[in-house]
């Protein structure tokens, strides 16, 4: 069976190689902190103020100020930075922790576009920096794509035990 990250491959059209090339390069150090509590700031508002509400009604159970601070400390652990975000929050379990929103790939289309739009207008992100971001990014929104859509197929498998009917499966 195709793992998540090779689906995630086949379907954003980026290697795993070039997915994890952020891993080389300390982009925490490279970028410095500023730049990105900038990227996710410009990236949230994005998301916020989308014209599409069928998208920007998957946040609308989240606030605002809260979700950039989870993706200022998720990207600065990511990129090579101190572990902000599990000193907080924990393991990142993204799929689990995505797993109540509608991930179809329109959505994962959407959420591209905007990161697209945040990262070409967020100013001392350099050409090289933006190509590993945008591939980490890519690849790792079809990875949450599989990942939640693979879950929700497990969740769905009928019991077998009609004794384990109240519980999940
Ligand atoms: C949280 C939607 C892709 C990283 C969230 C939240 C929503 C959401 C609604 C809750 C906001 C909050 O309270 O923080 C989506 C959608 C995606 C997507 C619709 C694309 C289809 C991604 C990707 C990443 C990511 C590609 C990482 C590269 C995070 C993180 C959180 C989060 C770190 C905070 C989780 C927490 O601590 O609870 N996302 N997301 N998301 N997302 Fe996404």
């Amino acid at each position: 069976m195709q793992s998540l990250q090779q689906k995630a491959s086949e379907w954003s059209g980026v290697s795993i190689a070039d997915a994890f090339a952020i891993d080389e390069a300390n982009l925490f150090h490279k970028l410095g902190l500023q730049t990105l509590v900038n990227l996710s700031t410009n990236f949230y508002n994005r998301v916020y103020d989308d014209d599409q509400e069928w998208f920007r009604s998957i946040f609308a159970n989240s606030d605002k100020q809260n979700a950039i601070q989870n993706q200022i400390e998720f990207l600065v652990q990511r990129m090579g930075g101190p572990t902000l975000y599990s000193q907080r929050r924990g393991h990142p379990a993204l799929i689990a922790r995505h797993r109540p929103f509608p991930l179809t790939h329109e959505a994962a289309n959407r959420w591209l576009h905007h990161m697209g739009q945040a990262l070409d207008s967020t100013s001392a992100i350099d050409d090289d920096s933006k190509i590993k971001l945008i591939n980490f990014f890519r690849h790792t929104v079809y990875f949450l794509v599989a990942g939640v859509e693979q879950k929700d197929q497990n969740f769905h498998v009928p019991c077998k035990d009609a004794a384990l009917k109240q519980h999940p499966c």
